[in-house]
């Protein structure tokens, strides 16, 4: 059993706090915001009963959880600290250096970045050594990737450890050689989605008909059989053909992003604010949520 802090019990953190404590490790996690602790253990026992956890699994994890407003006394204990806090460097810097400030140089310090450059999360650090991007997936006591990668100052030993520790409890984890942002699962994600906004701006189809399209068709096989995999089974040759026949049409857009910028200087950001790129009329997100959920367990449950 390993003791861990983690720093924000927001949407990763309370998940992060249950894969770790269902696997036996304890877990002191701190947020700066009152009303996300006082949610914390709610959040928690959702995440519990959609591990299928029994009652008796389910305690045993909550007793091992402890949730506290003082930095400090979430780090007291910890031999290994967690940050996930929100994706702004300002915010990382200022966490990592009160963390920095509460626990001894040895302590690795994982970050759950997902798209800033991990060497730039780690240039404030008096140890940057010991700084390791750890990239958990929503919802992290589902999902069994883990992403593993070093800064250019992360010492080596330190993403075996969290290798090792992950695996044990049951993660699927992968090495990333070097630090890029995004790790793969993001870039791969983001692409798709820089060539859908594509689309749609030069009004080939709407948002709701690219959905269609991935969700029944190569959407039903990715969860068995990856883009390279696939790649090899068409045979390369055919792949070749077709990405040199395509690829000067692909968007290669660094931004601006003008079909989502008119829709948030509209106002629209999605399902928060009832329009986005398609519209959220009331339970919609509901909706959503149990798809995502029964989904994944469908997948998991059906060893792909
Ligand atoms: N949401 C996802 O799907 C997802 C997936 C993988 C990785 N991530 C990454 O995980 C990190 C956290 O994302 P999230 O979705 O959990 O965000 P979130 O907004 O749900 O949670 C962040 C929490 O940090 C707290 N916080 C903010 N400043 C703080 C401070 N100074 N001290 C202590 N607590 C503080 C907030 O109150 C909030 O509860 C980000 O780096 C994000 O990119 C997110």
């Amino acid at each position: 059993m390993a003791r861990f802090g983690i720093i924000g019990a927001g949407l990763m953190g309370h998940g992060i706090a249950v894969a770790l404590a269902s696997g036996g490790h304890q877990v002191h996690i701190h947020d700066s915001d009152p009303a996300t602790l006082d949610s914390l253990p709610g959040r928690i026992g959702t995440a519990l009963r959609l591990c299928g956890a029994s009652e008796e699994a389910s305690e045993r994890a909550r007793s091992l959880i402890t949730a506290t407003p003082r930095l400090t006394e979430a780090l007291r204990p910890a031999e290994f600290v967690i940050e996930a806090v929100p994706e702004r460097l300002s915010v990382k810097h200022e966490v990592i250096a009160a963390v920095e400030a509460a626990v001894s140089p040895d302590v690795p310090v994982w970050s759950n970045t997902s798209v800033l450059s991990l060497t730039e999360v780690g240039s404030v650090m008096r140890h940057p050594g010991r700084l390791v991007g750890v990239h958990w997936w929503n919802p992290p006591h589902l999902i069994p990737l883990v992403e593993l990668a070093p800064s250019a100052e992360t010492k080596p030993k330190l993403v075996c450890q969290a290798e090792e520790l992950l695996g044990a409890l049951g993660k699927t984890t992968v090495r990333l050689h070097r630090d890029v942002p995004g790790f793969i699962g993001n870039r791969l994600q983001f692409a798709l989605l820089r060539e859908a906004l594509n689309l749609v701006r030069d009004n080939v189809c709407d948002a709701a008909t690219i959905d269609t399209v991935v969700r029944s068709s190569f959407g039903l096989r990715l969860a068995s059989v990856g883009p390279m995999e696939n790649a090899d089974y068409i045979g390369l040759d055919l792949t070749r053909s077709i990405l040199t026949s395509l690829s000067p049409s692909l968007s290669t857009a660094a931004g601006p992003f003008p079909g989502l910028d008119e829709l948030l200087a509209d106002g629209h950001r999605g399902m928060a604010s009832g329009a986005g790129l398609l519209s959220w009329p009331p339970g919609r997100g509901e909706d959503v949520a149990h798809r995502l959920v029964a989904g994944i367990q469908r997948n998991l449950e059906s060893g792909t």
